[in-house]
């Protein structure tokens, strides 16, 4: 009986440690013995409690790599804080010296980063002795936005409940806030919003605010800064004034006591996040003033304690403007108006988080304002998180693309902002690769340049397995995972055809929805003649909002060919197919693509606890059905209002 207890108590606890909780932070004990063992950590300079959290978590990743201890060969770890040379915060170096290996920084947060990413590069079997590094974040500020409500429910999440235990802040800090810190610094992440932009003003009164201060110093010797989304209307519907008119002293007085408030609870405050005059939300224009105004007012209430980031994402349902073109009508003319501790954050794209879109026209077109880049992580448009699909291709796309105003769109912004895939589930994210997408983020918002390739062999070396064997066929299948997709959702520029509200699954019919631009039939415009949204000259000219050279090039781009072009269904592509031929290709790529996923993860088993690894699995069946679901839903739609027939081998079932 006793050796049955323990057998399945073993069991039990075998298939906890592989229930995803660990993340990217498994660091899974290295096989080879041979391997230069680093041995004892050795704290250099003045204690802080971040320095500590670096040797401690140095200390304990070390143990868990070789598990063997020190013996045989050691090399001394060192973490170094030196003064100067004048390096970014966060910045760091590692190097074999006599003494051993130094990780050496002139901030605290420096050599967490280093500690985080030494035991990167030994968790992908790299040997010590050949680890050199010289590392600067691009950006200042890298943050996670939560859409994450007072009430827990978070939207647009689909891994549970809010991850903050509102419920028991402040008396209780749940040590998983430990753990989120602990996994947000391991990327380089600094900063996150707690709340949802659709704010409630609940989130501003003192019990939040002391809420809020528990978890600030919770996450503080992590380098995390914590900011609050505030509602425009505040001062009305808790501070009990008449007005949240910018322009109007008591308002003014009101923020600007409102944020001493916060700085006395929570000294580093970041400041604020605001969605205003945008999908019913508050804001200064209810009172005939502009954005301009509106941030101007918060940030004068911030000072030099933080920022106020005000997002740039409007649309407004009097407005009969191309959706696509608002934000830039609106914001554009702006540029230079705003206060220096201001931060414009534009989406990646001009619609809202589609499986592929253009990059946002702003990007580029404000030379005189901070912009920051908005992407989302978590999968509200591409399958929530059922579907796996890897967005370091998708994040990359937008870093990359050329604005023909200054650069790319990752020279362009000084600030990069994902809005969270995180909730309560054991891990984290609703699925073990959407955990991915939380990693590509981080590293992306720290080094932009980095190819999605190495970012998914990174993840995947330490999340699973760095067997050789295994990465080779992960890694592809990750990397073609986005475009997969595009094309059974989206193909050629199609955008925004999922069902109304919770944006998962085809519906390209819908026509009925009071608001034109929250109907699907707004976006692809098909009936008996042909498909697509005109934005050249000859309909809306959103086009024209880019370069000139960026605006041929994107005309040229048979990707986004239905976002720019409404063309007939016998339009020729340039491989010489129709767009009718050419649709049931791109939606049977995107099937095919699933189903071969299914089968290169099924070889997979050997090199995955069979807890996760069948989770995966079941997943990838479920996207499998659904992309077919897709490309049926989809077909037979275009073909009813083409009145063409179905294509060879797609036909209805008899
Ligand atoms: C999308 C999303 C909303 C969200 C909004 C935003 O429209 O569906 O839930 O509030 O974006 O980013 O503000």
């Amino acid at each position: 009986a006793l050796l049955l207890i323990c057998v399945s108590l073993c069991t039990v606890s075998a298939a906890r440690a592989e229930d995803g909780y660990r993340l990217w932070l498994r660091n899974a004990p290295v096989a080879d013995a041979a391997q230069q063992r680093p041995g004892q950590v050795v704290l250099v300079g003045i204690e802080s409690p971040t320095m500590i959290l670096a040797r401690d978590e140095l200390s304990r990743g070390l143990a868990e790599l070789f598990p063997g201890g020190a013996t045989g060969r050691t090399t001394p770890i060192l973490l170094r804080r030196v003064i100067g040379p004048q390096m970014r915060e966060g910045a760091f170096t590692i190097a074999s010296m006599d003494q051993g290996v130094a990780i050496t920084a002139n901030s605290d947060t420096g050599l967490l980063y280093g500690a985080f990413a030494l035991l990167r590069e030994l968790g992908q079997g790299k040997a010590l002795a050949s680890i050199r590094l010289d590392e600067a974040p691009a950006y200042d500020l890298r943050m996670l936005n939560h859409w994450d409500n007072p009430d827990g429910h978070v939207e647009r999440g689909y891994a549970g409940r809010s991850i903050f235990d509102w419920w028991h802040l402040p008396g209780h800090v749940d040590a998983r806030m430990t753990d989120y810190a602990r996994a947000n610094a391991s990327i380089g992440i600094n900063g996150v919003v707690i709340n949802n932009v659709n704010a409630r003003a609940t989130m501003l009164e003192p019990r939040y605010i002391a809420k809020a201060k528990a978890l600030a110093d919770t996450f503080r010797p992590w380098g995390i800064r914590l900011y609050l989304s505030a509602r425009f209307s505040a001062p009305r519907d808790i501070g009990g004034l008449k007005t949240a008119d910018p322009l109007d002293p008591a308002v003014r007085a009101w923020w600007k006591a409102k944020a001493d408030e916060l700085y006395s609870a929570i000294p580093d405050f970041g400041g604020f996040l605001v969605k205003a005059n945008s999908e019913g939300q508050p804001g200064p224009q209810d009172y005939g003033r502009s954005h301009a105004n509106g941030a101007n007012m918060l940030a004068e209430a911030i000072g030099n304690r933080g920022v106020v980031i005000w997002r740039a994402f409007v649309y407004a349902a009097e407005n009969d403007e191309d959706r696509a073109k608002q934000a830039f009508t609106e914001f554009q003319p702006l540029d230079g108006k705003f206060a220096s501790n201001v931060v414009v954050q534009v989406k990646n794209g001009p619609i809202d988080f589609q499986p592929r879109e253009p990059f946002h026209p702003l990007f580029g077109a404000m030379p005189k304002t901070r912009l920051s880049l908005e992407l989302q992580i978590t999968k509200e448009y591409l399958g929530f998180a059922s579907h796996l699909a890897f967005l370091a291709p998708l994040f990359e796309e937008v870093l990359d693309a050329d604005t023909g105003r200054s650069g790319t769109v990752a020279d362009t912004v000084s600030v990069i902002a994902g809005v969270a895939n995180t909730g309560s589930d054991r891990n984290w994210t609703g699925s073990h690769f959407d955990q991915a997408n939380w990693y590509a983020f981080g590293r992306l918002a720290w080094n932009p340049k980095l190819p999605s390739k190495q970012i998914a062999s990174e993840w995947a070396a330490q999340t699973f397995s760095r067997d050789p064997a295994f990465l080779n066929a992960v890694v592809p299948m990750m990397l073609a995972s986005r475009d997969a997709v595009v094309d059974y959702m989206t193909p050629l520029g199609l955008a925004h055809v999922m069902g109304t509200g919770h944006h998962y699954g085809p519906a390209p019919w819908v026509a009925d929805l009071d608001r034109p631009e929250w109907n699907p039939v707004y976006y692809h415009r098909a009936d008996r003649d042909g498909i697509g949204f005109d934005r050249t000259a000859t309909g809306s000219d959103a086009l024209a909002q880019y370069a000139p050279a960026v605006a041929k090039r994107l005309l040229a781009d048979e990707a986004l060919l239905l976002w720019f072009c409404h063309v007939p269904w016998d339009h020729r592509l340039t491989n010489g197919s129709t767009l009718w031929e050419e649709l049931p290709r791109r939606y049977d790529r995107g099937v095919a693509t699933v189903a071969r996923m299914g089968t290169t993860w099924a070889g997979l088993a050997p090199y995955v606890d069979q807890q996760r690894h069948r989770a995966v699995a079941d997943f990838l069946t479920i996207q499998a059905d659904e992309a077919r679901w897709w490309r049926d839903a989809s077909l037979a739609y275009w073909s009813s209002v083409s009145g063409r027939a179905l294509p060879a081998g797609h036909e209805a079932p008899a």
